[in-house]
């Protein structure tokens, strides 16, 4: 018999400051709790100008490769919306940050926030074929609007890592998926823009309507009934998006649960991201994070991981936690991780957001400011520099 194939590992990291959404809420002139309460947001990851999603990838990944090395990975794959090069892969510079062998193949994959979860299917296949493989996959990103619009509290910052492996420790990945995919225009950020474009109203539409194609797709494809799922891991661009999808696939499904069991569902998963904000293609693996982090014992229960990227694609896959998965967790660390961001006021996140806007991109230094294990140094003659901190 073949083995169960799904994620062995998961890590995140994310940027060393934070704000309160608060903060913006007095500068936007809006009542603090449209975005507590209306969005489900407390505060958002705030990168300091010697981090990006180089050195958040590598951070999450390093975590894995302190406990289990690289053997086994021969493939690292690097999903982002955030890209850095037209031509060279982030994960490159990671592999070199990460001392990963000369014999890995490394690649990028882009569709907004999709693509961490079409590296996760290719990399199913690559162990499908050699069960003594693992994949390293890296999703990271930085959300960036223009200030003062109304997406701004929708900003935020992080990457996830995870390795998908034969038999892995926390996760069993079903064969049903869904897919689906429309070419609409409710996200994008063209080459000359740091920011994306968004028409919001329309994104958050366009999303309704792929995750529930996609998910009728999966039941088209051998899924199981939306009552025999017990949780449900969304795209969480802001937490409040997770509960318009769970309570508009319940009502597509015909579900007879109501509103509190319904949110039930889907509670555990939001913890993390509403304290980091949009980490676009990280943002439902850390939804799946927070769940496997959280206090109830999830062994044996299916899981469903509704992915969502702009533009638009989307899937929706399941999967079983497995058994002794708690004794591969790093709850502790990760809350750390959450609490040990520093607090900045207004001022100073703006001032790092105008500087992420250089002037003259092809040559600047950046300010020693991370505690991150990396750091990205700047970039001299058109080369981007990334270095231990240490
Ligand atoms: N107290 C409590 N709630 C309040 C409130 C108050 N004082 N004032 C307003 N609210 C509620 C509103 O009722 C609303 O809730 P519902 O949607 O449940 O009715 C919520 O707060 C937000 O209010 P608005 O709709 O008026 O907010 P807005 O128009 O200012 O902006 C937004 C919201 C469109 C999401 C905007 O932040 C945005 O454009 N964000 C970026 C786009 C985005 O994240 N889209 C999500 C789908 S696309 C995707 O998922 C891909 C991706 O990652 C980008």
């Amino acid at each position: 018999m073949s083995p169960a194939i799904g994620i062995d590992d998961l890590a995140f990291a994310t940027g060393s400051f934070r704000i309160d959404l608060a903060v913006l809420a007095a500068r936007l002139g809006a009542d603090p709790e449209k975005y507590y309460r209306g969005l489900g947001q407390s505060e958002m990851s705030v990168v300091a100008e010697d981090e990006d999603i180089v050195t958040m990838g590598a951070a999450a990944a390093q975590q894995i490769l302190d406990r289990s090395g690289g053997a086994g990975v021969r493939t690292l794959m690097f999903a982002t919306e955030t890209g850095i090069d037209q031509s060279k892969a982030a994960g490159v510079y990671a592999h070199r940050l990460l001392g990963l062998g000369p014999n890995v193949r490394v690649v990028e994959l882009k569709q907004a926030c999709y693509s961490a979860t079409a590296a996760m299917q290719f990399a199913v296949a690559l162990v499908a074929r050699d069960p003594s493989e693992k994949v390293l996959v890296i999703a990271s990103d930085i959300a960036r609007y223009q200030l003062d619009s109304a997406a701004e509290p929708t900003q935020g910052a992080g990457a996830v890592a995870f390795t998908v492996a034969a038999n892995p420790a926390l996760l069993e990945l079903h064969p049903a998926n869904g897919v689906y995919t429309d070419d609409v225009m409710d996200f994008w950020r063209p080459n000359h823009s740091t920011t994306a474009i968004v028409d919001g109203k329309s994104s958050i539409t366009a999303y309704l309507d792929a995750v529930a194609g996609a998910f009728d797709d999966y039941l088209a494809h051998g899924g199981v009934p939306f009552e025999q799922i017990d949780r449900f891991c969304y795209h969480q661009p802001f937490t409040k998006m997770a509960v318009k999808a769970h309570r508009h696939l319940a009502a597509r499904a015909g579900s007879e649960l109501d509103p509190a069991a319904l949110q039930a569902q889907i509670e555990p998963t939001m913890g993390y991201n509403r304290r980091i904000g949009n980490s676009y293609t990280a943002s439902v693996y850390l939804a799946l994070l927070a769940l496997l982090d959280g206090d109830e014992d999830l062994t044996g229960k299916r899981v469903a991981i509704a992915s969502y990227g702009s533009g638009a694609v989307a899937e929706f896959l399941t999967g079983t936690v497995a058994d002794g998965y708690r004794a591969g967790l790093r709850r502790a660390e990760n809350e750390e991780r959450l609490t040990g961001r520093t607090p900045v006021d207004d001022a100073a996140y703006l001032a790092l957001q105008r500087t992420a806007a250089r002037p003259d991109p092809s040559n600047f230094e950046t300010a020693r400011q991370t505690p991150s294990p990396f750091r990205f140094g700047g970039v001299r003659q058109d080369q981007r520099v990334y270095e231990p901190t240490a």
